[in-house]
């Protein structure tokens, strides 16, 4: 299994302002779809394109265009839906699912709560779409469901990984390719990431 990781002055930057703890939520927000950008432009490089004929005002050339079927996001909700806009920016025609999860406080064990996944699974390339990887548990849990209902080629994307998640999925589904903004150092002992940005999903909509 593959994992890239943001290696980009922008995305530094970015992800410093991320970070921060004054860092208010609309500007989360914001900083969060343009890193989304970043991600999606990695996270789509194995697009497959095929050759078409174009007239530009000088001559004929052929050039290429998107080929396959439209693909699929799965942004896991609730943090996962920040990264939808800038990824239907790039692939508007893009169908999107939905994965309900929360991390039980205590055990940090997933707990699904919603499921809505279109049909075709199987022909198209899937993207997860969630912000953090920490201990991976719901990251493995949300692949775990993809791959249940068919998808086969599959991308998880976030925006800070822990090397413990990763080295969980590395184990769960050794076949999905990894796309983080950062990896970080560690986590603390209730499970968030170090030094990471603290809740993503209370950031996202203010519920801290
Ligand atoms: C956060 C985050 C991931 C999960 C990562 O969601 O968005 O889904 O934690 O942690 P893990 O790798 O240890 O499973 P949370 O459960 O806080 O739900 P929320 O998005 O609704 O806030
Ligand atoms: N989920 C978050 O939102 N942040 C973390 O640091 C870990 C899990």
């Amino acid at each position: 299994m593959q994992t890239s990781e943001l290696d980009h002055p922008l995305a530094r930057h970015k992800l410093s302002l991320l970070r921060d703890r004054g860092t208010p939520v609309i500007l989360f927000r914001a900083l969060t779809e343009e890193l989304g950008l970043m991600l999606a432009v990695e996270a789509t490089r194995n697009l497959p394109t095929g050759p078409t004929m174009v007239e530009t005002p000088l001559e004929q050339i052929t050039s290429q265009t998107l080929s396959g079927g439209d693909p699929v996001l799965v942004p896991v909700l609730r943090a996962g839906l920040g990264l939808v806009p800038s990824f239907l920016k790039l692939m508007p025609t893009a169908k999107v699912g939905h994965i309900g999860l929360y991390r039980e406080h205590g055990s940090l064990v997933p707990v699904p709560y919603y499921r809505n996944l279109p049909a075709g699974l199987a022909d198209r390339k899937l993207y997860v779409l969630d912000p953090m990887l920490a201990t991976g548990g719901s990251a493995s849990e949300a692949i775990r469901q993809v791959k249940e209902a068919g998808a086969v080629d599959i991308t998880f994307v976030c925006v800070i990984a822990a090397p413990e998640g990763i080295a969980r999925m590395r184990k769960d589904h050794p076949d999905v390719r990894i796309v983080a903004g950062a990896v970080d150092r560690q986590l603390n002992e209730d499970g968030y990431i170090l030094p990471g940005l603290g809740d993503a999903g209370d950031r996202t909509f203010g519920t801290m």
